[in-house]
């Protein structure tokens, strides 16, 4: 019996020097040191030896399942350290990630899309590369005529077989409008946003790239009181119900009559502030009937319908409504700023 425990006790030694995972490590406890394990079966016959014997192989059986206990202490505190160290607990609440949202131009840009198709307009979208015939040339404005002096403009080097360049980045949404009138002909109720390119020296009113909003509605008897009614909706639906809407003359080339449209000042109510430069009004869009002209290069006939357009510059609309004072800060990539919305 003696050296059935030596032989037992070295091949647990053995083997306790190659077990690298704390779960086999375990299993073989049991199967060693347990009730029914191999030592348990070899000491079965303990009772029946002689006394003498008895006591011998008792403290030899004693002192090896101590050293093995110790042993296999030993193992599992090492392996169960590294098991921790490597252990993923599924239930522990996960790290936060912040989320993005939308830029406060979208947001403004998505509720007046919605705005509109309630009013059962189509949203539609134009190349930002555009061509100078429907940037300009399409919307009643010649070559070399100086209307174009009314938009700085990025021209693309690269020319055409007569030798002219005939591509820039779209100055304002108003090319859509032909395209518009080409694709779908008359009657027509849509709008156009999108982004808008100019050689500007920036300031805090002024970007190189920003943002129109486009709307366009062609039909038979379309007066300058539907232009009116559905822009003074717009304003009330951004600004409060209160809101007024003033229109005063203003020459663009694709319009007849053209007009400037300003409602009145949402923070002061028209009494005159620091946001209005205490006029009581606020600019917001450029507007008038669509020039007959504009409507022959959409290939519809002005003889039978009429239509009005208006342009507002989408990043002006979210600077009053949020009070923003720089229209820098919306392409800055600044999270400071961003994350307000
Ligand atoms: C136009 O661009 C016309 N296409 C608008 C229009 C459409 C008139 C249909 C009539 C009928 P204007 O150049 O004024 O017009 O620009 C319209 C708006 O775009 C401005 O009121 C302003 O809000 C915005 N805008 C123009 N240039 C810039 C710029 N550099 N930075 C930021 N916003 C600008």
């Amino acid at each position: 019996m003696n050296e059935k425990l030596q032989k037992l006790k070295q091949e647990v030694l053995d083997n306790l020097a190659i077990i690298k995972d704390f779960y086999v490590l375990k299993d073989y406890e049991v199967r060693i040191m347990g009730r029914k394990g191999e030592l348990a079966e070899i000491l079965k016959d303990l009772p029946s030896l002689p006394e003498e014997e008895k006591k011998s192989v008792g403290k030899l059986a004693n002192d090896i399942k101590v050293e093995l206990t110790a042993k296999f202490e030993e193992l599992k505190n090492a392996l169960s350290k590294k098991k921790s160290e490597g252990f993923f607990d599924a239930t522990l609440p996960g790290e936060k990630i912040s989320r993005g949202h939308l830029h406060p131009i979208t947001i403004i840009q998505n509720d007046l899309e919605d705005f509109f198709t309630s009013l059962g307009f189509m949203v539609l979208d134009g190349p930002e590369l555009e061509s100078d015939y429907f940037n300009f040339e399409a919307l009643n404005i010649p070559k070399h005529h100086p209307a174009r002096d009314m938009q700085d403009t990025f021209y693309i080097d690269m020319k055409n077989q007569a030798g002219e360049y005939d591509m820039v980045m779209r100055t304002h949404t108003s090319p859509v409008q032909v395209r518009a009138m080409q694709k779908y002909g008359a009657p027509l109720k849509s709008i156009m946003p999108g982004k808008c390119f100019r050689s500007e020296a920036t300031d805090v009113r002024h970007e190189h790239t920003f943002y129109q909003l486009e709307g366009l509605m062609i039909g038979e008897d379309i007066n300058l009181s539907n232009m009116t009614g559905i822009l003074e909706a717009t304003a009330k639906h951004l600004y409060g119900k209160e809101t007024k809407v003033r229109l005063r003359p203003k020459f663009f080339p694709f319009v007849e009559p053209g007009v400037n449209g300003e409602v009145t000042c949402f923070i002061c109510r028209g009494q005159g502030c620091k946001l209005c430069k205490n006029t009581g009004w606020l600019e917001i869009f450029g507007a008038g009937m669509t020039h007959p002209n504009v409507l022959r290069s959409g290939g519809i006939d002005p003889e039978k319908y009429q239509g009005f357009a208006f342009g507002f510059g989408l990043d002006r609309l979210v600077m009053i409504k949020y009070g923003i004072e720089d229209i820098r800060l919306f392409n800055s990539g600044d999270l400071r700023f961003l994350n307000q919305f």
